[in-house]
């Protein structure tokens, strides 16, 4: 479904991604994990057409898409969630999700019924016309969800939705995102919460400082001596000494 290859992103000195390389096929769930500052969401900003990368190829279904400006690619049926959650304020809950559904929608009637349908799938009916200011945090998160199911994605890139969320919250994100699997869409999912993630992931993907070091099973994966010293060995010292 998509392939990267040979990308390359710097900041100024700061090089932030090096030569990464992977593919992913369609119908998997991928998971992406690493330190904070590994480049997880500068990938994802490089693979939806946000940044641009300093050299490498993205070959989305058959075609190559690093030229493309970012609507282009949405339109083409790749979109992620942001890992910082931001509405358009002064706008309904509804009216922020049928947003995604302008894209393609005939008209607005359309695009709000699409905004109905993906609120009610990501458990926010009943919301539809509050403020999306009002919404908490976990709300908002939804919402960013829905927004980006109104775009039709056949892949899509979801950074951190469970960051914050209660056990009962993550259970129930987990099931829609196998349920969106279930559907035909594709996911790479960015995730801190390792037992979520291998709940939920068929593959695993581990970036550290801007490198794939490992990937396989997510047993195989959480198993690796590098994953383990540069990832997952800080998160259990911290939870040590929490
Ligand atoms: N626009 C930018 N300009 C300069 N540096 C940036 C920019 N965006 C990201 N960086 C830097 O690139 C590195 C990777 O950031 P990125 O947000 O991709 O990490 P991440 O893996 O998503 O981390 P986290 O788990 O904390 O979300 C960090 O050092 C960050 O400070
Ligand atoms: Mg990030």
């Amino acid at each position: 479904m998509i392939t990267v290859r040979g990308i390359a992103k710097h900041f100024g000195g700061l090089t932030v991604l090096r030569d990464v390389n992977f593919s992913v096929a369609a119908g998997e769930i991928v998971g992406l994990i690493g330190p904070n500052g590994a480049g997880k969401s500068t990938l994802f900003n490089i693979l939806c057409g946000i940044i641009r990368a300093n050299s490498g190829e993205i070959t989305f279904e058959g075609r190559r898409i690093e030229h493309l400006q970012p609507h282009r690619i949405c339109e083409s049926g790749l979109t992620k969630t942001s890992q910082i959650v931001r509405v358009f304020a002064g706008m309904s809950v509804v009216e922020n999700a049928l947003v995604g559904a302008l894209l393609h929608a005939r008209s607005v009637a359309q695009a709000r019924a699409e905004g109905l349908a993906a609120l009610k799938r990501v458990g926010l009916s009943g919301s539809e016309e509050r403020q999306a200011s009002d919404l908490a945090l976990v709300d908002r998160m939804r919402l960013e969800l829905a927004r980006a199911l109104c775009t039709r994605p056949r892949l899509l890139l979801v950074d951190e939705l469970m960051a914050g969320l209660n056990a009962a919250e993550v259970s129930a994100m987990l099931e829609l995102l196998q349920s969106l699997r279930d559907e035909g869409i594709t996911l790479i999912v960015i995730e801190h919460n390792m037992a979520a993630l291998m709940r939920l992931c068929d593959r695993v993907l581990a970036l550290d400082t801007g490198s794939i070091i490992a990937q396989g099973t997510p047993e195989g994966v959480s198993r690796d001596p590098r994953v383990i010293e540069s990832y997952l060995g800080e998160k259990f010292a911290r939870a040590l000494n929490s």
